[in-house]
């Protein structure tokens, strides 16, 4: 089955609209990221839906004012947690050292990480996607036991041009670089079972030519992710591929 995360963003801007997107959105196979503060809410509407958030701290505890612990995103029923989604890489300065650290506190908290990765239009341009992912890739999972592990990873590959700007990347672009994320992930040993998706405009209109691939597990997706017609279409649309 396919993975179809809704990650909302700073988005409703109530908790009633939480609670309403979430029960209009509450269909089993769907993973849903909300805001920390209608994490509980969504939590307590959701019956068939997962819940995962949108970051969180590498520590469990302590004086760190205004982060959240994996810990009490577990302690809430978060399953997932996204981490480095180049929002917060380019609004908020997080580094890949920071990026490896949560990914390391995530799995220690039996929180399945969802790995951002994903390179600048300028970056593209100048052929460096490859040489981005794989340093994304390597130092973000740089504090993840090699040999066995027994928690799962998603890698979501996001070309940040393409994210929100209803322009998505190609499928066959995507192929290469699911290839690309194994092929890195492989020679750095990591035995990971790893399930690589696709984030970045993502519609109902355009879900299926990415998913029909069996080497693309999945999807990430903000914009229509508030949408309960397009939400539904496009887990719909998944689960008949
Ligand atoms: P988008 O966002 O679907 O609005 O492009 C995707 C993401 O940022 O995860």
């Amino acid at each position: 089955m396919k993975l179809i995360i809704s990650n909302w963003k700073m988005n409703p801007e109530t908790v009633e609209g939480a609670m309403r997107l979430a029960k209009d959105s509450d269909i089993a196979g769907l993973i849903i990221c909300p805001p920390f503060p209608f994490l509980e809410a969504v939590a307590k509407t959701i019956k068939q839906a997962e819940l995962g958030a949108q970051d969180c701290f590498w520590e469990e505890k302590g004086a760190y004012t205004g982060e959240v612990s994996p810990k009490e995103l577990q302690d809430l029923g978060a399953k997932y947690v996204i981490i480095g989604h180049s929002e917060r890489r380019q609004n908020l300065g997080e580094t890949d050292k920071m990026v490896a650290k949560k990914i390391s506190a995530a799995l220690k908290n039996n929180l399945t990480p969802i790995l951002c990765v994903g390179e600048t239009r300028a970056e593209r341009d100048a052929n460096k996607t490859q040489e981005v992912v794989a340093r994304e890739l390597t130092i973000g999972l740089s504090l993840v036991a090699k040999g066995h592990n027994p928690n799962p990873i998603i890698i979501a590959y996001e070309p940040i041009w393409a994210i929100g700007s209803g322009i998505p990347d190609t499928p066959e672009n995507m192929l290469d670089m699911a290839k690309f994320i194994k092929e890195t992930l492989k020679t750095n040993h990591y035995e990971l079972k790893a399930k690589i998706i696709y984030g970045g405009s993502i519609t109902s209109a355009n879900v299926k030519d990415f998913l029909k691939h069996k080497d693309i597990d999945g999807a990430l997706i903000g914009g229509a992710s508030l949408s309960k017609e397009e939400i539904k279409k496009i887990v719909e649309i998944s689960k008949n591929i």
